[in-house]
């Protein structure tokens, strides 16, 4: 049986300095020359993933630079992922996106079930996260901030996490272009 207990869902990206996931134009350019993702945590993150979520920002992102870019044109998840979304959007042939609206907390049971006994990964953005976060969903945070500020953009995290706070379990240094944070998020 699937112990739900062991299982952790975590918000894993990586933002700029000021807190921003991308621009206000959904670009990464910035992100990209600040670090090797091999070098990160992400190769391990990613073996113990069993479901994601992601919002349809993301996703569109995904299509057009990844998808749309790759000869093959595949979809680079082999775990389910559902895509948060209020309009039709068009899937990837042979990968499994299922497409989903409104209250996360149905979604996050059909993805713990999913999942079978690995985490769920919460992609983003920030505030479908806070979806998840507000719904008492979310454990834990595990973020690459970059060595770069952009002033504006799509932010982390939109909501107030004061107190308790958040509990930071870890602190590492990749090269100069990241420090990778990981947080454990308290349930109030
Ligand atoms: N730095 C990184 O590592 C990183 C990580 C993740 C994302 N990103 C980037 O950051 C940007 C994030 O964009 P974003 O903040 O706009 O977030 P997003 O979560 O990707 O997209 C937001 C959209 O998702 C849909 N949505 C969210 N919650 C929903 C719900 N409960 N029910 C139905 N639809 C829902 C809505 O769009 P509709 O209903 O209109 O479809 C909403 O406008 C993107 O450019 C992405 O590529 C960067």
């Amino acid at each position: 049986m699937t112990d739900v207990n062991a299982m952790r869902t975590q918000y894993y990206t990586a933002s700029s300095l000021d807190g921003f996931l991308a621009t206000p134009d959904d670009s990464l350019e910035w992100l990209f020359p600040l670090g090797d993702i091999n070098e990160t945590s992400y190769p391990e993150f990613i073996r113990e993933v069993g479901a994601l979520a992601m919002g349809s920002a993301t996703y569109e992102w995904m299509l057009w630079h990844v998808v749309k870019s790759d000869q093959s044109g595949s979809w680079p998840y082999t775990q389910p992922t559902w895509v948060f979304s209020s309009r039709q959007l068009p899937g990837v042939p042979g990968a499994d996106i299922r497409f989903v609206r409104g209250d996360v907390r149905p979604v996050h049971a059909q993805m713990q079930a999913a999942a079978a006994g690995r985490n769920v990964w919460l992609v983003g953005g920030g505030d479908l996260v806070g979806q998840f976060h507000d719904a008492s969903l979310l454990d834990e945070i595990i973020v690459q901030v970059g060595s770069v500020t952009l002033g504006a953009g799509k932010p982390l995290l939109p909501r107030r996490i004061t107190s308790p706070s958040l509990q930071l379990l870890s602190a590492r240094r990749i090269g100069d272009g990241f420090a990778e944070l990981h947080y454990r998020v308290p349930k109030a």
